[in-house]
Formats: structure tokens, sequence, C-alpha cells
């Protein structure tokens, strides 16, 4: 095992009514920058259960964020923080206020030029953010990491620092009960594949971490589909939800090799062509494990065996079903395993090519040897 530092400073609140919780977290006195998305919060009944929490505190409401958060979106609402000087932020939606919540919340702690703080500088200050999460997928909820859209540049731009690590997030299972179809399905991808990305590497002699990453994925494949067939089945979003905060809350990826390639080449296909987070990992991830298949040969082998039951057949066979009975369980969630089923063709790889080596993505994987003819290989198996 590789040496690690550990540090995760959320608080969890999980459960059904816990949202009530919000007054004990969020100090007396506080001025709230309350931020949220598109307007799901008013339907589901989220909002009424947040504003009766924060009854007594005074509240700015900032709504708006979009799927993959604007980063023009974003200035608006550090306009308004600093205005109401706020000093709480509480983000109440899915990955995308989330993370949009995290750069407001180190924006207004800067005094310089926002967009600096997506093109490397390091985050010195930030308020202090907590958060309800009504979409499990992304582990926002309790890493500090970002994402932030610049849509002029047509860029995914990303940012990271252990001042935003929200103070707590409260995880109800009942508020995933109004998602979308396609949003159930793109949350179980997103969990999945960020547990891959943490596991199918190559052995390091590791066997709690890829243990806890197989039980992961296994817990995935069977409540997934669970959660398309009854949708207000509770028990089944709970499980989902706790997985999705453990396979990227840091724990997993404690003293193992990494390959984030498939949300890096995803993060290009989402700036270019708007697919969702989601559908970008599933075209994706099949394409570059088949492609990757030499390098990341013994995980497979013990992936195939432990997560899918393949003990048949020889070594090829075994690594090509386990890619297979991948492909399938996303297509099964519903979400796309080609570039075609999205309307896209071999017309756009000189593109995706031409945003990864502007954005210096030339040395992915766990071996950094996924330069860009790597790359074009894994987009042409998309197809
Ligand atoms: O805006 P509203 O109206 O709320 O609708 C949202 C949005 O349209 C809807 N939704 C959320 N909760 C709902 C709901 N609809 C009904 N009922 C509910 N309970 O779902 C839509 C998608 O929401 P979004 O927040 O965009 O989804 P997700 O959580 O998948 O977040 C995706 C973003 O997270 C980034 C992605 O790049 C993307 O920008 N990521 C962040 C990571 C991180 N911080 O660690 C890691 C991930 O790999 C990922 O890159
Ligand atoms: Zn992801």
């Amino acid at each position: 095992m590789r040496n690690f530092s550990f540090y995760n400073p959320t608080k969890i609140h999980f459960g059904e009514g816990q949202i009530a919780k919000l007054s004990r977290e969020i100090p007396a006195g506080s001025r709230v920058l309350v931020t949220h998305g598109g307007g799901s919060i008013f339907q589901n009944g989220v909002w009424a259960q947040v504003e009766a929490a924060l009854a007594g505190y005074s509240i700015s409401r900032f709504g708006g964020i979009e799927a993959n958060p604007q980063f023009d979106t974003l200035v608006r609402a550090v306009e308004q923080g600093k205005a109401e000087q706020c000093d709480f932020i509480l983000a109440v939606g899915g990955g995308s206020v989330i993370d949009g919540s995290k750069f407001i919340a180190a924006a207004l702690c800067y005094a310089g030029e926002p967009l600096d703080l997506l093109t490397g500088t390091r985050v010195q200050a930030a308020l202090p953010l907590g958060c309800v999460l009504t979409l499990a997928a992304t582990g926002s909820e309790s890493n500090p990491h970002g994402v932030v859209t610049h849509v002029a540049r047509q860029e995914k731009l990303g940012f990271s620092s252990a001042l935003l690590y929200p103070r707590f997030a409260i995880l109800d299972p009942r508020t995933t009960f109004s998602l979308p179809t396609r949003q159930i399905g793109n949350g179980v991808v997103d969990a999945f594949v960020h547990t891959i990305e943490q596991y199918l590497t190559f052995p390091v002699d590791a066997p709690l971490q890829d243990r806890y990453a197989e039980s992961l994925l296994q817990t995935l494949i069977e409540e997934g589909p669970k959660a398309l067939a009854a949708p207000e089945d509770y028990n089944v979003r709970a499980n989902l939800m706790w997985c999705a905060t453990q396979a990227l809350n840091g724990l997993l990826g404690c003293g193992v090799p990494q390959d984030w390639a498939t949300h890096m080449i995803g993060h290009e296909l989402t700036a270019l062509y708007h697919l969702d987070h989601a559908q970008t990992l599933a075209v994706v991830l099949p394409a570059l494990l088949a492609e990757r298949r030499d390098s990341k040969r013994a995980k497979l082998l013990q992936y195939a065996a432990r997560v899918w039951q393949i003990e048949q057949g020889d070594e090829e066979q075994r690594i090509d079903a386990a890619i297979a009975a991948t492909r399938t369980f996303f297509q099964r969630m519903g979400v796309p395993t080609s570039l075609s089923e999205h309307g896209l063709g071999a017309e756009v790889i000189p593109h995706v090519l031409a945003q990864l080596e502007r954005h210096k993505m030339v040395t992915l994987g766990e071996q950094r040897d996924i330069d860009l003819a790597v790359s074009e290989r894994i987009l042409l198996r998309a197809l």
C-alpha cells in the first residue's frame, strides 16, 4: 500500500427528516446565502423543509444554478452574497449546486478576479458551506472538489481545496424520490465510475480498499435497477445515496493508484457537446477498459471474478465478459454507452483531442501513459 494522508471533516446527517437539523449546524445569527438549481426543490417539498428549518435566520436566496454550473451565473451569486453580507452558504441540490456553491464560498473571500480560482490560484479562504443533497451521484457533499463550466471557453474547470469541504451534509433519501429517471441512471453510473477509477488499475496489495470498492460496486449493481423499478423505495434510495457519498469522499482512494482518464475525457465531451456528466462516463469507460486491457489485466480479472462472478473461459474471454457486463449494466440504468447514440460520430474526435491537449491532459491514467494517441483509440472504440 502507498503512503497517504486522509482527512474528511464533513459531518453527515443521514435519513428521513434530517433537514430539521439545519438550525443545529448553522450558527445562530448567520446571514445565509441559500443556493439552488432550476426549481426542483419547490416541487418536491425540499424548499418547504429548508425554509421551516431556517426560521429566524436572515436568508438571501439565489436560484438558477445550472446542471454543469456556469461561471457567469456563479459570479452573479457572488455579487448577491457580497451585497447582502452573507457569512454562511447553504447549497440545496445536486452536485452542480454544491460545486457551484464551493466556488461562491471561495470567491466571496477573494479580492482578485474570480476566474483566477479556476485557473490555478490557490484558495486561501472560504466562507463556511453546508449542504442539503437532493441527487446522489458526485460525492461533492463531502469532498473538497468542484467543477465549473466556462461556456465561452467551452471548458469545465476543476478546483479543489481542503477549505471547501462542506461543514455538514444532510442526506435525506426521500429528497431523491422526485428525480427524473435519467438522473437516477446518471447518479448510479457516476458513483460506479468513481469507484472503478480508484480500483481498476493495478494491484498494490491493498485488499481492504479492493473489497471496499467491490462492495460499493456490487451494491450499486443490485440497488440501481431497483430504484428505476420502484422510485419511492426508501431503503433502495438510502443505499444508493450512501454508496455515492462513499465512492468519492476520499476514503476509497487511500493508498491505491487511481485512473481519472474517463472523467477527464468525459469533461471535454460535456464542455463541447453538452452530454450529461454521467452520459460521458458510460461512453468512455467501457472503451477505456477495452483499450487498457493489458495494463489493467490483473485487476480486470479480479473485477470479473469478484464483482460479476465470471469464472468461465480464458483470460481474454473473462475480460471481454466483464467489460460487456459493465456496458450492459449502464444500459440497464438507461445510460447509452456509445457516442453514436448521442448523435456524435468520428468527426468529433479531433475536437476532443485538441481540447485535451489544450488542457494538458496528455499523460492520463494510473501509469501516466494515456497520451493523445491512446485517447484517440479510446474515442474510436467509443463510437
Ligand atoms: O436544477 P434543478 O431544478 O434542481 O434540477 C436538477 C438538474 O436539472 C435535477 N435534480 C436534482 N435533484 C433533484 C432534481 N430533480 C428532481 N428531484 C430532485 N431531488 O437534476 C439535474 C442534474 O443535477 P446536477 O446537480 O447537475 O447533477 P449531478 O449531481 O450529477 O452533478 C453533476 C455535476 O457535478 C460535477 C459534474 O462535472 C457536473 O458538473 N462533478 C462533481 C464532482 C465533485 N465535486 O467531486 C465529481 C464528479 O465526477 C463530477 O465531475
Ligand atoms: Zn463523476
